[in-house]
């Protein structure tokens, strides 16, 4: 709001600390906001022991939104209001990919309806198409469901026909919400002669795969953790070995744990820092900033952070389940904390 935009004003920036909060686990559990989670990111609105801004970032392997939308969804949540720029989704470091493909036919796969289609023309794809379109022009590729009507398709106004439209990639933008259907229109694309559908079976890899997010599990509002892209991975890999016997999946992933991730993530933050004082000297700050990574899951948040080298705080309201004041034993973290809250204090203590 207004209001607090003011208030976050009357205070000078902290640049020489950042902060990327993780979303789902940390902030969030499912549509429930964590009490935690909206003082901590007040205390960064320089409600804090330094009595300085910290510039943030969210940085979530979930997505299938854009980073406005999801930037509105969180700041509506916790009431504090966050910008697009501040917000890392799992797929958005693959909006560079779309200088290679801009062209070029790519089969979107994830989310709900034409969703993560429209996301990707957002990043620039130009020519994409998503298992439901090619259901929808052949209902027996995937006998299990209702064919889908015009309506649903990720661009009615193009008439495609598939036999005749190789795919250049596929990209795996979100969690499949048709495992049975994914996996069956994905296997086809990737081992059919030059990626066109219906065409023999090469069982070689005929495109190249992305993938957005590696995460086994994720911590919702259920009291267990739920299935997160990397299980269909799991799976896909699984059909993709029986099928083929053998022959290599390649794949190139993007989300937490990987390093592209983190570059992308510390692009928005000099960005910010250049916006909030733009005589900042990127060189000097880039050397002495100090990056503080925030979540709950130690296979992607904490290894992660540990390989960007940033400094790591786990908690334990989401995917870590170990016993108070016990670490990951796989990927310990810099510090371990019972909430995002306390996480934020040893911060802002140790930035004193
Ligand atoms: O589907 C989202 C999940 O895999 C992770 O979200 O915010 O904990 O990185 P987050
Ligand atoms: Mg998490």
């Amino acid at each position: 709001s207004p209001a607090s935009t003011a208030q976050a004003d009357r205070y000078s920036w902290h640049l020489d600390a950042a902060v990327a909060f993780d979303i789902d686990g940390v902030l969030v559990r499912g549509k429930r906001a964590l009490d935690e989670g909206r003082r901590a990111l007040k205390m960064l609105s320089g409600d804090n022991a330094l009595n300085k801004r910290i510039p943030f970032v969210l940085m979530t392997n979930g997505g299938g939104v854009s980073e406005a939308a999801k930037a509105a969804d969180i700041s509506q949540l916790l009431g504090v209001e966050i910008d697009a720029r501040q917000v890392v989704l799992s797929h958005s470091p693959m909006q560079a990919l779309a200088a290679r493909y801009s062209d070029d036919h790519v089969l979107v796969v994830g989310g709900v309806g034409h969703r993560c289609a429209d996301i990707a023309r957002a990043y620039g794809f130009r020519n994409v198409s998503t298992p439901n379109d090619v259901v929808a022009w052949r209902p027996s590729a995937w006998p299990f469901m209702r064919p889908p009507e015009g309506g649903q398709l990720s661009d009615p106004d193009r008439k495609r026909d598939y036999a005749r439209d190789p795919f250049r990639a596929v990209m795996v933008l979100h969690d499949s919400f048709d495992f049975g259907r994914d996996l069956q229109i994905v296997t086809d694309v990737l081992r059919s002669r030059d990626a066109t559908l219906g065409a023999e079976f090469v069982n070689k890899q005929s495109a190249p795969l992305y993938l957005s997010n590696a995460d086994l599990i994720f911590s919702n509002d259920y009291p267990q953790p739920r299935f997160g892209q990397g299980a269909f991975h799991v799976c896909l890999r699984a059909m993709w070995d029986a099928l083929t016997r053998g022959a290599p999946l390649e794949h190139t992933c993007f989300g937490k744990p990987f390093a592209v991730q983190y570059d992308f993530a510390e692009r928005l933050l000099d960005q910010l820092a250049l916006r909030a004082v733009p005589s900042t000297d990127m060189d000097q700050l880039c050397n002495r900033r100090r990056v503080y990574a925030i979540g709950d899951n130690p296979a992607a948040d904490i290894a992660g952070a540990n390989g960007a080298g940033w400094t790591s705080v786990l908690v334990r309201t989401g995917v870590f389940n170990g016993e108070p004041g016990t670490n990951d034993p796989a990927n310990p973290a810099t510090m371990v904390v019972d909430h995002v809250e306390d996480a934020v204090s040893w911060i802002v203590a140790t930035e004193l």
